[in-house]
Parts: C-alpha cells; structure tokens; sequence
C-alpha cells in the first residue's frame, strides 16, 4: 500500500481525538510523505501538488536558519509541533545548536524518529502541558505552521516566556495572522473546508489568531505577507513573528 493511503480515518463511535482527525485530513490533502520524500524536504519534485508551498517553505526555512546561525553560540531550541520533524533536522544542521522538538502527533513524530537521526535532535512526543521541559530554558522557541493549533494565544505565549532565555526569542514562521476585518472570513473559509473534506470536527482546533492579540509583547514583524515588498517579490503570503521577553 502506498504510504499516501496509511492513514485514513477509522469509522469510530466515540469523538474522534485531534490526532485521529489530523492525519485523516493530512492524508486527503497528500501531506504524508514517504520516508524517501521526507528525507528530501523542503526539497521535493516539481510534479508534486504541494512544490510551490514547499518552495515558500524552502525559502522561510533558510532564513531561520541563517538568521539563528549568525548567533554564532550554542542554542538550546525547542521546536513545538515539529510533524514529521523536517524543519527540525534543519535547524540541528546550525553550530552548535541542540533541538528538541514535540508534537502529539505520534505517527509523524515515529517516522521523523526513524528518518532524521542526529546526535543533537531529540524527539518528544507530546503536549507541552506533558511539561517535559520544567526547569529548562531554551535560546529559541520555535512554531513552524503551527500556532495555529494553540489556543489562546496570549496564554500559549505567555506559558512559553517563561521556558525562554533571558535574551531568548520565540519565532512564529510560515503562520496566517488576521486583523478585524478578515477574522470572521476566514474563520467561515476554515469551517468550510473541513466540512468539505468530511472533517468538520478539526475546525474547533484551528484558531485564527490576530497580529493585534500580540500587544502588550516584545514583538517584531521580520516578515509581513502584505508589505509592498513581499507583495511586489511575491515572497511569502506568511508572516514571520519574533518576540522577545519584555524589557523591564
Ligand atoms: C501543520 S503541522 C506543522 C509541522 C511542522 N512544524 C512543519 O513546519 O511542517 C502542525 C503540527 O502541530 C502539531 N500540534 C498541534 N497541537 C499540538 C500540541 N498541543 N502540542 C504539540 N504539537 C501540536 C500537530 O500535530 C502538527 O504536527
């Protein structure tokens, strides 16, 4: 059987839990890959349907990386929701950077486990609430398409402050932000698609969260979707967020 076809949805009686309707949905939308493919990201085949997202993906990953490299010191980073962990297996390629990246995912995480086996990455599979990480502090905090799933957001950064470093950064890459005017629309387009698919349920785990629910934190936009910039590059349609704890 292709690895595509793995992961379809067993007809439950109970609630199906997010995992289950996750991987059902990234299976109808062709997001499992292969070992072979996995090993290969962000790079992969022309022919593909999503080469033009990984593309983008491609170009946002080498700019994290770059920007964390030129840090030149050791860096404890934990990435959450890592997926099948290719994101992560980028960022062990940085000097002296340690990774340690958690999903609940357990499919993805086990094959990302198999795929990317490095001295300096280590998986974790999880909630952060498992608080695997009391008493640590990392140097980068990472959310790679993934704020998304954590909701609220004011309570999710606020828990992640105080996991940072001093002088430590959470990074939010390749993420939507809204404002007033397109969060309700947005909010409708999500619902839809899901039913679309059959899943309706995800969509009380996707959250769309506003650029204005960040006030109040030490915040940086490195990469807006809609600067003239971006728009005129036709660079990213993701936005690109750092924050810094707060300066006293
Ligand atoms: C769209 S994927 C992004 C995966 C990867 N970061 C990437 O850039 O390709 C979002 C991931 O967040 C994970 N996730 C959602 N809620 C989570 C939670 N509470 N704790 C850990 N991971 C979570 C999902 O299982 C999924 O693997």
């Amino acid at each position: 059987m292709p690895q595509q076809e793995m992961y379809i949805l067993p007809a439950l009686e109970t609630e199906p839990d997010f995992e289950a309707l996750y991987l059902g949905v990234r299976g109808l939308e062709q997001r499992i890959y292969t070992d072979e493919q996995l090993r290969q990201l962000p790079q992969i085949a022309p022919s593909h349907v999503h080469y033009k997202e990984w593309q983008i993906r491609k170009r946002s990953s080498e700019r994290l990386v770059t920007y964390l490299a030129k840090k030149k010191k050791p860096l404890a980073i934990l990435e959450i929701g890592c997926g099948n962990g290719w994101l992560a297996a980028k960022l062990a390629g940085i000097k002296e950077a340690h990774i340690f990246a958690l999903d609940v995912n357990e499919v993805e995480l086990e094959q990302a486990k198999r795929v990317f086996k490095k001295s300096n990455l280590q998986f974790f599979e999880g909630d952060f609430s498992d608080q695997y990480f009391v008493g640590l502090k990392f140097d980068v905090i990472v959310f790679a398409a993934a704020i998304q799933y954590f909701s609220p957001l004011q309570n999710t950064l606020a828990e992640m402050l105080q996991y940072l470093a001093e002088d430590g950064e959470i990074h939010l890459i390749d993420t939507n932000f809204y404002t007033q005017q397109t969060v309700e629309g947005a909010k409708r387009g999500t619902h839809d698609y899901y039913q679309k698919l059959g899943y309706p349920q995800l969509a009380a785990h996707y959250f769309h969260h506003r650029l204005d629910e960040l006030a109040g934190l030490n915040y940086k936009v490195l990469v807006n979707p809609n600067s003239l910039k971006n728009r005129l590059l036709k660079d990213s349609p993701f936005y690109w967020v750092k924050i810094n704890k707060s300066v006293a």
